[in-house]
């Protein structure tokens, strides 16, 4: 096979490229091929084995001669390049990070511990189009795949803490960039133990609301939080909000609609997603059944038993970040009634929330 790779330098992209060097992915591909939208003709990507110079993402012709395409490029040259190259006649399969075709009706997205059998029968009946979902929903998914696997769950609402890299690498600077500006103006006042908490609390809310770079988030996120992530829909959820019912059902392919919905809040951790569960059950199960259950979700699930001590060190983004492992912690039944659960779910927003799931795709392919 012939895979062309778009946006492989970019955040997503590094690290797409990252786990496929490490998975030794590129050593089932016949003919991998680099594209570029600024470099035409540089040198691609280190990956073990000669590749020919970078090729001009936006060739048609040359696009044309890939059985598949996986792009991090980004929405925009979704939008741009996809309609031209399908409508040039190409049968190719093409794999994205980018929401742009996630919700078409003749593509699927791919998360394939949780809908294997999907993509399976989607590959068979020459489904060409595998979109990776939206971070916050693979990332739940992944976590609670066993209680929707067996049919348990009524609704779900969940309420997200969601880390700068969703918005981009930039964003990431930026939180930084606000977290220092805060440090400076009360560094002086912080070496010195006796020096007044009240008048360190004043510099820092100035610093704030007049120091801290919102170029990216278009709010302070350093100090605080955003709660809004996305556009504004007209029934006065947020974009993010809005794809979690539709996605997780898409995803799940449900034949009837498991509600989902929550509000999803932008807080100043550097690449881990986390969502705080309330999930209804269609019945009142014992916990150590629900643990079972969650448990069998699929190998990722690292369960964290519902005690302070191990929470608060294993359900962290400084414990999650970087690995692939999905915490699920904080289980327990809630004062509504027994089928009443509240979960915590964590996991790398780069890795199975973007990165992961398409050199899967890609795998499921070429196998
Ligand atoms: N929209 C998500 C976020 C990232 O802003 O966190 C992409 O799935």
């Amino acid at each position: 096979m012939r895979v062309g790779f778009v946006g492989w330098r970019g955040m997503v992209g590094s690290v797409l490229m990252q786990r496929m060097r490490e998975e030794n992915d590129f050593a089932v591909i016949a003919e991998p091929v680099f594209f570029t939208t600024s470099n035409v003709g540089g040198k691609a990507p280190d990956i073990g084995r000669d590749v020919p110079p970078l090729k001009d993402a936006g060739d048609i012709d040359e696009l044309k001669a890939m059985d598949v395409i996986v792009t991090c490029q980004g929405g925009d040259y979704t939008t741009e390049v996809y309609g031209k190259l399908r409508a040039a006649g190409w049968k190719g399969y093409w794999i994205d990070a980018a929401s742009t075709l996630r919700m078409q009706e003749d593509s699927i997205i791919v998360l394939d511990p949780v809908n294997r059998e999907l993509i399976d029968k989607g590959v068979a009946n020459g489904v060409k189009d595998y979109i990776g979902g939206n971070c916050t929903n693979s990332i739940m998914l992944m976590g609670m795949n066993g209680l929707f696997r067996e049919g348990l769950v009524d609704w779900v609402s969940s309420m997200t803490y969601q880390a700068a890299s969703g918005g981009g690498a930039n964003h990431m600077r930026e939180l930084l960039k606000g977290m220092g500006a805060i440090h400076s103006t009360v560094a002086d006042e912080l070496a010195t133990p006796s020096s007044a908490i009240l008048e360190i609390d004043r510099k820092v809310a100035k610093a704030i609301s007049e120091d801290v770079p919102t170029e990216y988030f278009g709010a302070p996120l350093a100090g605080g939080l955003i709660p809004w992530i996305d556009k504004q829909l007209d029934n006065g959820q947020s974009k993010e909000e809005w794809k979690g019912q539709a996605e997780v059902n898409k995803i799940l392919g449900t034949s009837s609609v498991v509600p989902v919905d929550g509000l999803c809040v932008r807080i100043g951790a550097m690449r881990c997603h986390s969502l705080a569960l309330t999930v209804k059950l269609k019945k009142d199960l014992p916990l150590s059944e629900i643990e079972s259950i969650i448990k069998s979700g699929n190998d990722w699930v690292k369960w964290v038993p519902n005690d302070r001590e191990i929470s608060v060190k294993e359900l962290t983004p400084a414990a999650i970040t970087g690995g692939l492992e999905v915490g699920v912690g904080r289980v327990r039944k809630m004062n509504m009634g027994g089928e009443y659960l509240s979960a915590f779910v964590i996991g790398d927003q780069l890795l199975w929330g973007a990165a992961e799931p398409l050199r899967r795709m890609l795998r499921i392919l070429i196998e």
